[in-house]
């Protein structure tokens, strides 16, 4: 029995969070048992990870070590078993983000990442990865009005364009497993393609 791994990307004010409870509510209306979790964190020791990547300045390939670590745990703890035991896994964020900020943003080398990757979860990959996809200057107005900003938060409208290239270029070739979403649209609209998504897939 395999279960279902969905995840969510976006650069930072793109508005996973809004969408990530109301899709859990759509699978589970639909029969799914769903684990709604998140990158970095998801279990105790990557949740200290997450703390120490958000706050505390590291050189780049550094941070893609603390993301791949911390998600080794997430995998090994809670995102294999769940879809092992045939349920849906929701996650927020997940190696998509280490080749868009850590790649894309920081300039890590993709190939490393590669390594990273297929040593952590090479076996496991998302069966469908929502990318909510905005220009970075609407998604800085959007984090304007919200709380203060983290480590990624404060990076300046280049460092968020490079991560939506990056985005953009995984999104290019992943042969359908990553699904564009207008971002830049009201909430509404958003909602009705993430769902549209989900149920082209028959979910
Ligand atoms: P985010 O989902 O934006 O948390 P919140 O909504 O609480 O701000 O994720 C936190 C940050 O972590 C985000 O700025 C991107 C960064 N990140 C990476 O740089 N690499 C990764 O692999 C992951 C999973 C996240």
């Amino acid at each position: 029995m395999s279960g279902r791994f969905i995840t969510i990307e976006g650069i930072d004010g793109a508005g996973k969070s809004t969408h990530v409870e109301a899709l859990a509510q759509r699978l589970r209306a639909s029969g799914a048992t769903v684990h709604v979790t998140r990158e970095p964190g998801g279990t105790p020791v990557a949740e200290q990870l997450r703390e120490l990547l958000l706050h505390t300045p590291m050189d780049a390939l550094t941070e893609a070590l603390v993301v791949f670590a911390a998600r080794r745990d997430h995998v090994r703890a809670v995102i294999a078993p769940a879809v092992a035991r045939g349920e849906t896994v929701l996650c927020d964020r997940f190696s998509d983000a280490s080749f868009a900020y850590q790649g894309g943003g920081r300039g890590v080398d993709a190939a490393r990442l590669v390594q990273l990757e297929q040593w952590v979860h090479g076996e496991l990959q998302p069966d469908l990865t929502l990318w909510l996809d905005l220009p970075a200057e609407l998604a800085a107005q959007r984090r304007a009005a919200a709380r203060a900003a983290d480590r990624f938060e404060q990076q300046d409208l280049d460092f968020f364009a490079r991560v939506r290239a990056a985005y953009a270029a995984r999104c290019e070739s992943s042969r359908g497993r990553i699904v564009r979403i207008d971002a830049a649209l009201e909430r509404d609209a958003v909602w009705r393609q993430i769902e549209a998504a989900v149920q082209a897939r028959g979910w």
